[in-house]
């Protein structure tokens, strides 16, 4: 059965300080409350503080996800950061393709794809961001986009590597805008993914897909998102920087 997943991405906050507080503050309130049987936390630090979270993780409460990947494997990429650095580290997840990386850095597909083969070449799981802007949505596109966006930067894989990867939907629209997507909305997207997934890999494949909503979600809306049949939880912003909004939106399920 696919996991419920809440993975908080912390984007570029936090002093080492006050990602070592935010830590031991989620520690100390899973502590007293119990996440579901199926549901995994993820914390998805700056580089420079996976080896702080992958520490704390040893005591089992969350896995830690890096927020980027260089697409080659080694060699002279200044300031870059390879998967098989990640995998030494025991990183055990990646964001790739964060609409902030498509729009500032010029993340393309093509990129993304190169990105998933080597994370999974390191025993990573890419946790695979898709989404509409707000003109995409308006003109009634936002099913072609994350059409276009999966196909690209997944369809390549066989079905067992398939296997590996999470999809978070996320329209660029509600990202930090205060502006969620309704339950609706993000059901409708997140069963059209689905069936996608359906067509190419067949439907165990996708009934073992993890597909998260990420924007403006929070401990008020996680729950009527979370409810819907094919929102499997959560890539959480702002909210994730907040040890009880955080934990919060994690016990919603
Ligand atoms: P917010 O939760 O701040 O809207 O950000 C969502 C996001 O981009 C997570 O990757």
């Amino acid at each position: 059965m696919r996991k419920n997943i809440v993975a908080g991405n912390w984007k570029m906050n936090k002093t080492f300080d006050e990602a070592d507080e935010l830590v031991s503050q989620i520690i100390e309130l899973l502590e007293t409350k119990e996440l579901g049987e199926n549901t995994r936390m993820i914390l998805c630090p700056p580089f420079p503080y996976l080896e702080m979270c992958t520490d704390y993780s040893n005591e089992s409460y969350f896995s830690v996800g890096a927020q980027n990947v260089n697409d080659n494997e080694k060699g002279a990429y200044t300031g870059e950061v390879s998967a098989p650095m990640l995998a030494s580290m025991e990183v055990e997840y990646c964001i790739v393709g964060h609409s902030e990386r498509r729009a500032y850095y010029g993340e393309t597909d093509a990129i993304v794809a190169r990105k998933v083969d080597q994370l999974l070449k390191n025993d990573i799981r890419p946790i695979v961001c898709c989404g509409e802007v707000l003109e995409e949505r308006e003109a009634g596109k936002q099913f072609d986009v994350v059409k276009r966006q999966i196909t690209d930067g997944l369809f390549h894989l066989d079905a067992e590597a398939f296997g590996q990867v999470v999809i978070a939907y996320e329209p660029v629209w509600a990202i930090g805008t205060g502006k969620t997507a309704t339950p609706q909305q993000a059901q409708e997207i997140h069963a059209f993914i689905r069936g996608l997934i359906a067509e190419k890999y067949g439907k165990e494949v996708a009934d073992n897909t993890s597909i998260l909503y990420g924007g403006s979600c929070k401990p008020s809306n996680a729950k009527e998102l979370f409810a819907n049949p094919d929102v499997d939880g959560g890539l959480i912003g702002g909210a994730s920087l907040q040890a009880e909004d955080f934990v919060n939106i994690a016990l919603a399920f």
